[in-house]
């Protein structure tokens, strides 16, 4: 194909992904409505999330005033907000449990817009930036764990960026260094230290939330161009105005997750639902204590990677990443009943490895 016939090939993709025309607050916000059917809850899973997110944007800020990024100071600092600052247990509770309530959301909303085959033409740049929101959303949690510097915070990031530079034992020739290179650049010095520390604060601070912003930006842009999918195979029994009925919907699960957030702020310490001795501060002269584990919305990959040989894992997870990326073009001709069979057993597999995880270990190990 010549140049020419390729760039007006790329211009006719994007004028479909983003139709000028729609360009409006008539068309985006006036005329959206969204159809009304037995899956139609799925709808609110992305506001959910993005509420959660928005939590995690205030309560983060709040912190902001009283941590200090430094090896010496940072577990200090967090033991400060929750003793001394008026309201700082709250804020770093509330912190800890929107941002794994924030990641259930995005885990379902994943699943639910894969079930109703919400990725399909046109809406490929609504999921494919959707795969990015998941991928950061995971980064956030990651770096984020390092910051209060104790135990298990340091241990298991070791082990995190251990697992990267294994990579490179399975990969051919010159590419077998890149692993490692990516290890040594996120972890800055020779041992996670200060240089991990300063470069974990400046990802969770500054650089995921701008790269959440301008993804979200597009999401959003994206789904009001498009309207809402269809969601089943069937016509909807009626469809109901985006403005203002399901958006007053949409805040009212707001305002109810709120409270529930709350609640759980005041009343349950999130630390507190794990066993771990872990929430010392770090000695970097101790050895890795035993029961180093990562956050529940890692025990998917955990568990598998206790049990099976690594390369075995790492193949998965390359069979996964390509799927989710994917998605839009392997999946054209499938059914919604085959994807929604395909979500329940995804579904099935996250509940199964994030509550019995530790079960499924012992059955096999013993
Ligand atoms: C921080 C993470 C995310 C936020 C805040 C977010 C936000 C939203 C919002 C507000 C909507 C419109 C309401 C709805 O259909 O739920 C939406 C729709 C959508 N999202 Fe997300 N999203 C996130 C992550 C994802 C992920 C991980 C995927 C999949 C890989 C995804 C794919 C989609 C798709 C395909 C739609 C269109 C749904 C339709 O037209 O029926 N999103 N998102």
């Amino acid at each position: 194909m010549a140049l020419r016939e390729r760039i007006q090939a790329a211009e006719s993709y994007l004028a479909e992904r983003f139709p000028a025309a729609k360009f409006n607050f008539d068309h985006m916000v006036h005329h959206k409505d969204v159809p009304v059917h037995r899956l139609s809850w799925a709808y609110y899973l992305g506001g959910l999330a993005l509420f959660f997110f928005v939590v995690q944007i205030v309560t983060g800020l709040l912190l902001l005033f009283h941590y200090q990024p430094t090896v010496s100071d940072a577990h200090a600092s967090v033991e400060f907000i929750s003793e001394q600052v008026p309201g700082g247990a709250l804020v770093r509770n509330l912190h800890a449990w929107a941002s794994s309530l924030m990641i259930a959301s995005v885990f379902v909303h994943l699943l639910t817009t894969f079930a109703m085959k919400a990725f399909d033409r046109p809406r490929e740049i609504t999921w494919l930036t959707g795969v990015g929101l998941f991928a950061v959303t995971f980064v956030f949690g990651f770096t984020g764990y390092l910051l209060p510097w104790h135990q298990i915070a340091v241990n298991a990031t070791k082990i995190g960026l251990q697992t990267i530079e294994e990579l490179g034992q399975y990969l051919p020739g010159g590419l077998a260094d890149l692993p490692r290179a990516i290890k040594e650049t996120i972890q800055g010095e020779t041992s996670v230290g200060q240089a991990t520390l300063s470069r974990f604060f400046a990802l969770h601070v500054i650089v995921l939330p701008l790269a959440m912003v301008a993804l979200l930006g597009l999401h959003l842009l994206a789904i009001q161009l498009h309207g809402m999918s269809a969601g089943v195979d069937e016509a909807p029994r009626r469809r109901e105005k985006f403005f203002p009925v399901f958006f007053i919907k949409d805040l009212s699960l707001w305002g109810a997750a709120f409270m529930v957030l709350f609640v759980l702020g005041l009343c349950l310490p999130f630390d507190s639902l794990f066993t771990y001795p872990l929430f010392e501060p770090f000695n970097p002269k101790g050895s890795t204590p035993d029961g180093i584990k990562p956050e529940w919305y890692f025990y998917w990959i955990y568990y598998p990677l206790e049990l099976l040989p690594f390369w075995v894992v790492m193949l998965g997870q390359l069979g996964l990443g390509v799927v989710l990326v994917g998605a839009p073009w392997i999946f054209r001709g499938t059914s919604r009943r085959t994807l929604r069979v395909l979500s329940a057993v995804a579904a099935g597999y996250l509940v199964l490895m994030t509550f019995f995880g530790e079960n499924v270990y012992h059955l096999f190990k013993g």
